[in-house]
Order: C-alpha cells, then structure tokens, then sequence
C-alpha cells in the first residue's frame, strides 16, 4: 500500500498564462527548488486546459508553455531531479477525470469558495462553463494520477486539494485501494503585493516584476510603484502601507531585516529607497537571467519532451490499476 511508507514524491503545477513574476518566485517557485534539492520527486505540471475555463483564446498558450520552462529551468528546477509535463499530452488526465465526475455530486463541486471567486472575478456569474464549474475535478485527477504524497499550493489551491482528497478516498473505498492521500504544502511566505501596493502581483493587475524582466525595465517599474504622503521610510503598515509593502518586498530580495533597512534610508526620501530597492531586485535577478540566457528553448521543449514521456508512463501504470480496481479492464 501506498501511505505505509513516507511518500517522497510531489506534484504541483500552473497554468501557462503569462510568464513567471516574483510573486511566482517567492510564492512557490523558491519552495519548490528547495524541495526538489532535498530529494523529492518532483512533477510539475503545465495546465493547459486548465487556461481555457475562463478564456477560449488558445493563441498564446505554446508560446506560454515554452517561457514557462524557461522560467523553471532559470530559477534552478532541474530536468534530473523534476519531470515537467504538459495536461492536454497525457490523455489519460480526461479519463480519469471522466471517472471521479461520478465520484462527486453537483452540489459538492458547486461549494468551492476558489471557483467562487475566480467566477466573480471574470464576472462569468450568467455564463459559467461546465468546465469552469468543474475543473477542481480535472484538477484532482491531475494530483491522483501521479500518486504524489504532498502538493505545495498557495492558500486559493486548499479547496482543491480537500476535494481531492475525498475523491481519492471515495474511489478507494467504493473499488480498491489505488490512491495515495496526498497532503497540501502550504509554502511559508505569505503572498507578495504588486507595486500598486493594494493587491496581490498578478500579471493582469499590471503590477508585477517579471523573473524576465530587464534591468531598465525594473528600474523604471520601481520608480513607478505606489508610496504614501510624507516622505520617511518608515514600517507602519497602518499609516504607511504602500512603503511598507515595497519594505516588505526589499526584505525578500535583499535577504535584510526590515530594520535594517529602515536604518540605511534614515535621513533619505523616497527616490533613494527606491533606486536601492530597484538595484537590490536587479542583482536579485541576475543569477537567474543568466542561466536563463544560456538555456535553448531547443533545450527547454526537449526537456519538456522527456518529461511527457516519463509522464505517460505513470499516467498509464496508474490508469491500468484503477480500471483493474473497477474490474473495467476488459481484454476483449
Ligand atoms: N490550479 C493551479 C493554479 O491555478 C494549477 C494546477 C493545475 C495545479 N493542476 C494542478 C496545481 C495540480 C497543483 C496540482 O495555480
């Protein structure tokens, strides 16, 4: 059985909208290469169906994939260690997914408080797809087929993953034990803000730094991003909480405690705390958009290739148990 061991292998993955921010970064990114290092078996996967429940433009989504593995490959994940795959090339992903649609109800699937919000959010309220509605349960067969032990996600996935694991157990209680029960890895560093200070980075809130992102690029983002009145660099989130935020983020990039830096600035306005900031991110940046410039996107699709292959294997050796388990697995 799968639990009587610790399970050392791990899935997570994204959508291929956008290249990667530090949001991304610090949010999963960092995390992920940590975990990798530290020996689990890492499989991420590029969730390209995933991308149309809310959009049915298709145009960008290649283009997305290949900078997404270049992302991964420049911030240290590691084609030996992590295998890297694409939803829509592992067929056995939608028959799965046919499979748990009758594992859950309608009602349950409605209650999910992400799905909620991302329906309000692309004011899809009079218009929602089935597959919007239900691609938690695409979601779960992309974790379950794998048979991972733990799934790093931000905070919005933990429905996700809840549901998965019902799923998981329903299945192994109504045919036989196949799933593993993965856990939920919440990473430790709290979501970062965008420039603008009031949200979350995102790529479509505009306020994002790009792990691609030029030196002139993110200077001049930086001079743009959003202060307060007065012109002390102060931490007082209450009275001061778009310096605070930009504080918050010098903190990650820059590795220093937040009085530190209070302290380099003391005396100094806001110009100067901004080009220091921008400086910081910019060496911040440097590592990564070197290893960046030496990576092919030859390389990186053939990586991706390798990753799919190996992909297919599970997915295949996985979706044999689960229909010899539903006695399904006719040899007609
Ligand atoms: N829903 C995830 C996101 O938007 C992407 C995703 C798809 C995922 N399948 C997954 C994450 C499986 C973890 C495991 O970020």
């Amino acid at each position: 059985m799968v639990s009587d061991k610790i399970n050392r292998r791990l899935l997570t993955g994204d959508r291929p909208t956008g290249p990667l921010h530090l949001g991304h970064y610090f949010g999963s990114l960092k995390n992920r290469v940590k975990l990798q290092d530290e020996g689990y078996e890492t499989f991420i996967i590029i969730a390209d169906y995933q991308v149309i429940t809310d959009r049915l433009d298709t145009s960008a989504i290649k283009e997305n994939i290949t900078n997404l593995m270049l992302d991964y490959l420049s911030v240290g994940l590691n084609s030996k260690k992590t295998t890297f795959f694409v939803q829509s090339m592992i067929p056995q992903l939608s028959e799965l997914t046919q499979i748990f649609s009758m594992l859950v109800s309608t009602s349950r699937v409605g209650r999910n408080p992400t799905v909620k919000e991302e329906i309000k959010a692309m004011k899809l309220e009079s218009n929602v797809s089935l597959g919007m509605f239900s691609y938690p349960v695409s979601q779960a067969a992309d974790i379950l087929l794998f048979l991972p032990g733990v799934v790093p996600v931000g905070e919005d996935q933990l429905p996700h993953i809840e549901l998965t694991k019902e799923i998981a157990r329903k299945f192994n209680t109504a045919y036989s034990e196949v799933f593993s029960i993965p856990e939920a890895l919440l990473s430790a560093t709290p979501r970062l803000m965008g420039l603008d200070g009031s949200q979350k980075m995102s790529k479509s809130r505009n306020n994002a730094i790009f792990l691609s992102d030029s030196t002139d690029e993110v200077r001049s983002k930086i001079k743009k991003a959003v202060t307060d009145s007065g012109s002390e660099i102060v931490y007082d989130k209450n009275n001061k909480p778009n310096v605070a935020n930009l504080i918050d983020l010098y903190q990650l990039i820059a590795g220093k405690k937040v009085e530190e830096i209070v302290g380099l600035y003391a005396g100094k306005g806001y110009k100067e705390f901004k080009e220091g900031l921008g400086e910081e991110i910019v060496s911040f940046l440097k590592p990564i958009q070197e290893k960046r410039s030496k990576v092919t996107e030859k390389y990186a699709l053939e990586v991706l290739r390798q990753g799919n292959k190996k992909a297919l294997e599970v997915a295949q050796s996985t979706l044999r148990k689960v229909k010899v388990a539903m006695k399904m697995d006719y040899r007609l």
